[in-house]
C-alpha cells in the first residue's frame, strides 16, 4: 500500500523553516514564517495568555468532551470580537476548529457541499496553502489580480474585472486584512464596491481573518469583514486566534456561517458539526478557553489590546525604518511602500534570484515570491536587510 505513495512538494515557507533552522551562519535572519517574533527573536506567550492558562488550571475540573461545534461562550467571545454587533445571531452558525487552517478547510467542505458545482475564486498571490488545499480537495478555483507589481499596492480596477467573472453560488475567498502574501490592503471604500459586486454577481464571500490587530487597530482590521458581512446575505469568516493572541501551536480559530435567513441556520450548523466529527471529532479546546477567558473579562482583555497594540506599533516602526534606510541609501522613494503596507508581510517585488541572492550573500532568508515577515526585524537588523536589498539589485 504505502509503496505506491509519491512524495508530496514540500511547503515552501515550511521547507523555509527548516532551511533557516540548518544554517549555521551568525546573524542569520529570519522573515520567513509568519510568527510574531519581538526584538529578542522570541516568539513570547503573551501576558494576559499565561494569566488566563493560570486560572483555568486552577478552575478546570474536568477534561470531559466539550460540544462537537465547540463551547459555546468562546464562539460568542469569538463573534463579538470579530462581527461586533454587526452579527445577525439568528442567521449565523458557529464553529471551533482546528485553528485559522481548520475553518478554511471547513469552509470549502461547507461550500462543496452547498453547492457541489462551487468555484473559488482566490487572489493571485494568495496564502500557499490556500491553494494546496483547494487542489488536495480537487475543489476548481480561478484566480484574480490583486496585487500590481509597478505600484506594489492592490491592482483594484484588475480585481473587480476579474471579479466580475464570478457566478452566483461560487465562493469568493477575500483576505479580512493584512493581506498574505503581499501587505497591500483594501480601503473602507474599495470594500464597498466589493460588496457592490458580491450583490450583483450572487457570489458568496469566504474571509480569511488571520491577523486582525496586526495592521491598523482591533477593530479598524474588521472593518472590512464587518462591511461585507452587513451587507451579503451569505458570508463565511474563517478567524484564527494564532497570531493576535500568539497561540500558534494551540490550534484555536472559527468559523463563522451567515445564512440568508433563520430557517436554514439549524440545518447549516448541524452541517457545520457534522463536517468536525467527520474530520476530528470534537474541536481542541485548550486555546479556545484561553482566548474566551480574555475576551470576556475586562481586565486580562485590556491587557490583551495593550500589548497587542504594542506589537502592532512595534511593526509599523519598524516598516518606517526600513522605508527610511531604503530612500537613504537609494535616493529614492521607491521602497515608501514597505511603510503603507499593513500587517506581518510585504512582498518587495524582487525576483526569485535576488531572493537567493539575499540568502546566499547575507544569510537573510524571506519566501521565494519576496514576502518578507516584518516581525522578523528590529532595529539592529533593519540596516543590514536595507543594504542586502540594494546589494542585490531590488
Ligand atoms: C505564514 O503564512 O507564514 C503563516 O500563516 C504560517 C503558515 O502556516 O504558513
Amino acid at each position: 500500500m504505502f509503496a505506491a505513495l509519491k512524495a508530496q512538494a514540500p511547503d515552501k515557507i515550511l521547507a523555509l523553516m527548516g532551511e533557516f533552522k540548518a544554517d549555521t551562519r551568525q546573524g542569520k535572519i529570519d522573515l520567513g514564517v509568519g510568527v510574531y517574533k519581538d526584538p529578542t527573536g522570541l516568539t513570547p506567550v503573551m501576558r494576559a495568555v499565561k494569566k488566563a492558562e493560570q486560572r483555568i488550571w486552577e478552575a478546570e475540573t474536568t477534561k470531559a468532551y466539550t460540544a462537537l461545534a465547540g463551547e459555546p461562550a468562546f464562539l460568542n467571545a469569538m463573534s463579538g470580537m470579530v462581527l461586533a454587533d454587526g452579527i445577525a445571531a439568528d442567521r449565523t452558525a458557529m464553529l471551533s476548529t482546528v485553528g485559522g487552517t481548520g475553518a478554511i478547510r471547513q469552509a470549502l467542505e461547507l461550500a462543496r457541499m452547498g453547492n457541489p458545482d462551487v468555484t473559488i475564486h482566490i487572489s493571485d498571490p494568495t496564502w500557499p496553502n490556500h491553494l494546496s488545499i483547494m487542489k488536495f480537495m480537487g475543489v476548481p478555483f480561478v484566480e484574480y489580480r490583486y496585487f500590481d507589481n509597478a505600484t506594489r499596492g492592490v491592482d483594484f480596477d484588475g480585481m473587480i474585472e476579474d471579479l466580475g467573472r464570478a457566478k452566483k453560488g461560487d465562493l469568493i475567498l477575500l483576505h479580512g486584512c493584512c493581506h498574505n502574501p503581499t501587505g497591500a490592503n483594501l480601503t473602507l471604500d474599495q470594500w464597498g464596491a466589493v460588496a457592490d459586486l458580491l450583490e450583483r454577481t450572487g457570489a458568496v464571500p469566504l474571509i480569511d481573518l488571520a491577523y486582525q490587530g496586526f495592521g491598523d487597530g482591533l477593530e479598524e482590521d474588521a472593518a472590512g469583514t464587518r462591511l461585507i458581512v452587513s451587507r451579503a446575505p451569505e458570508a463565511m469568516v474563517a478567524a484564527s486566534c494564532s497570531k493576535n493572541f500568539g497561540i500558534y501551536r494551540e490550534r484555536t480559530g472559527v468559523l463563522l456561517t451567515q445564512v440568508e435567513n433563520p430557517a436554514a441556520r439549524d440545518v447549516t450548523q448541524g452541517t457545520m458539526a457534522f463536517l468536525n466529527r467527520q474530520t476530528y471529532s470534537f474541536p481542541p479546546d485548550h486555546g479556545a478557553r484561553i482566548v474566551q477567558t480574555i475576551l470576556d473579562d475586562a481586565e486580562l482583555k485590556a491587557d490583551w489590546m495593550a500589548e497587542l497594540e504594542a506589537v502592532r506599533q512595534g511593526m509599523l516602526a519598524l516598516r518606517e525604518q526600513l522605508a527610511s534606510e531604503l530612500r537613504d541609501l537609494t535616493g529614492t522613494d521607491r521602497f515608501d511602500f514597505i511603510a503603507r503596507h499593513r500587517g506581518m508581510f510585504s512582498r518587495l517585488g524582487a525576483t526569485p534570484e535576488q531572493v537567493a541572492r539575499m540568502k546566499d550573500e547575507a544569510a537573510i532568508y524571506m519566501v521565494g515570491d519576496s514576502r518578507l515577515n516584518i516581525a522578523g526585524l528590529n532595529d539592529q537588523t533593519v540596516p543590514v536587510l536595507a543594504r542586502a536589498i540594494v546589494d542585490a539589485g531590488v
